[in-house]
């Protein structure tokens, strides 16, 4: 029985990044073997395990059959003389696709470490295309490692083409697809995630509404500004829905099966959209109550510190009008309610005095522009 590292947590070694799971590949033995060793199997499909004492996941070393559509189409099959190098055939990307063993030697088969040097996202084999979701992984690989410079291989995207035009991504069940995009809004660079689903066709079938290039540029915009201010998935997937008809973004939350609060937020945000558009000829009053409106939605914090964040992504043009908003949208949020509290101030009086507070400084921003 021989036990190697595998998957991200190789990868992530070469690429200098934190490892955060490590995930483990056994050869040379059986299930009964595994489970004499005191290891707990989890899940029924699978040959895989939990170690009684790392709880890290132990699988068996396992080739994969494509028989049907879609993600669910797969028989497995392992026994103790499946070689890694299988297991590692059956993988999506050449970066997730190598091993370590346990005395430190690198197992490579398909050149994932030439790949890590050269910055590319490259599948491993034809079998790439067996499994949709792979399509989206790809994605989601390119929006995390975009910044140290990756990209996806022309090769692999003419076979995410290819996938997309024989209408493999039909089949995607949409829990899945939500999970990905759910991800997807958390890596570094979201925008880039829907950037290669566009460019591959995907997005066609996923988020149809942000086809057009203005939305698109839109939403891309919205997510950057959000990025280092708004970490939780509702207002991330807010800022996503953000050029969208409240109708279009409450069907395609629906669709999406996102979750509630991503769907709420989403639908209220496009909601006052039109509102936020029109900000530039606003009144300091009249955005003090916007931040009221928007202040009746406490499940995510700061929202309406993400209505004006969204108002500030709009286009060059505006945003040269709405320049004001970013110093007013600080200091309306910037109001403490512990200080007010400091001063006395309780129940309904302290409302007030947020409110007082708020309108002040808004309007100081608005004078000084
Ligand atoms: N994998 C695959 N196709 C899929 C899902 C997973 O080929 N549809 C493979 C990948 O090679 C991946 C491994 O299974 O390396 C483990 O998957 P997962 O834990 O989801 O990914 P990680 O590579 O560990 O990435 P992350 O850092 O996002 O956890």
């Amino acid at each position: 029985m021989k036990t190697y590292l595998v998957g991200g947590a190789v990868r992530d070694e070469l690429l200098g990044l934190p490892v955060k799971d490590r995930d483990w590949v056994v050869t040379g033995a059986t299930p009964e073997e595994m489970l004499l060793r005191g290891f707990k199997q989890v899940g029924a499909d699978f040959p895989v395990f939990l170690h009684p004492d790392t709880r890290e996941e132990y699988a068996l070393a396992r080739t994969e059959r494509k028989q049907g559509r879609g993600y669910h189409g797969f028989t497995v099959y392992s026994a103790p003389d499946v070689p890694l190098e299988e297991d590692l055939k059956r993988r999506d990307l050449t970066i997730n696709a190598m091993a370590k063993s346990v005395d430190g030697e690198l197992i490579d088969p398909f050149g994932g470490r030439k790949d890590i040097q050269s910055r590319r996202l490259h599948h491993v084999s034809e079998a790439f295309a067996e499994d949709p979701l792979r399509i989206l992984r790809t994605a989601r690989f390119a929006a995390r490692l975009q910044p140290m410079g990756f990209a996806v291989a022309e090769s692999t995207m003419t076979l995410m083409k290819q996938m997309v035009d024989d209408g493999e991504i039909d089949d995607l069940v949409p829990e899945r697809v939500w999970q990905e995009i759910q991800r997807a809004l958390h890596e570094n660079e979201p925008g880039t995630f829907f950037e290669v689903l566009r460019d591959c066709g995907a997005l066609a079938n996923i988020i149809p509404e942000l086809g057009e290039d203005e939305a698109f540029a839109a939403a891309v915009r919205a997510l950057r500004c959000v990025h280092d201010s708004h970490g939780e998935t509702p207002a991330r997937f807010a800022a996503l829905m953000s050029p969208l008809s409240p109708t279009d973004a409450r069907n395609r939350a629906s669709r999406l099966k996102a979750p509630n609060d991503c769907q709420d937020l989403a639908r209220l945000t496009t909601s006052l959209m039109p509102q936020i558009r029109a900000m530039s000829s606003f009144q300091p009053d009249a955005l003090l109550r916007l931040l009221d409106e928007a202040d009746v939605w406490r499940r995510v914090d700061r929202f309406s510190g993400l209505l004006l964040t969204l108002g500030c992504a709009l286009p060059d043009t505006e945003h040269e009008k709405l320049g004001w908003l970013e110093s007013a949208q600080r200091a309306a949020i910037g109001v403490e309610a512990k200080e007010l509290m400091a001063q006395g101030f309780r129940g309904k009086e302290l409302g007030q005095a947020i409110h007082r507070e708020r309108l002040q400084r808004i309007s100081t921003c608005h004078k000084t522009q």
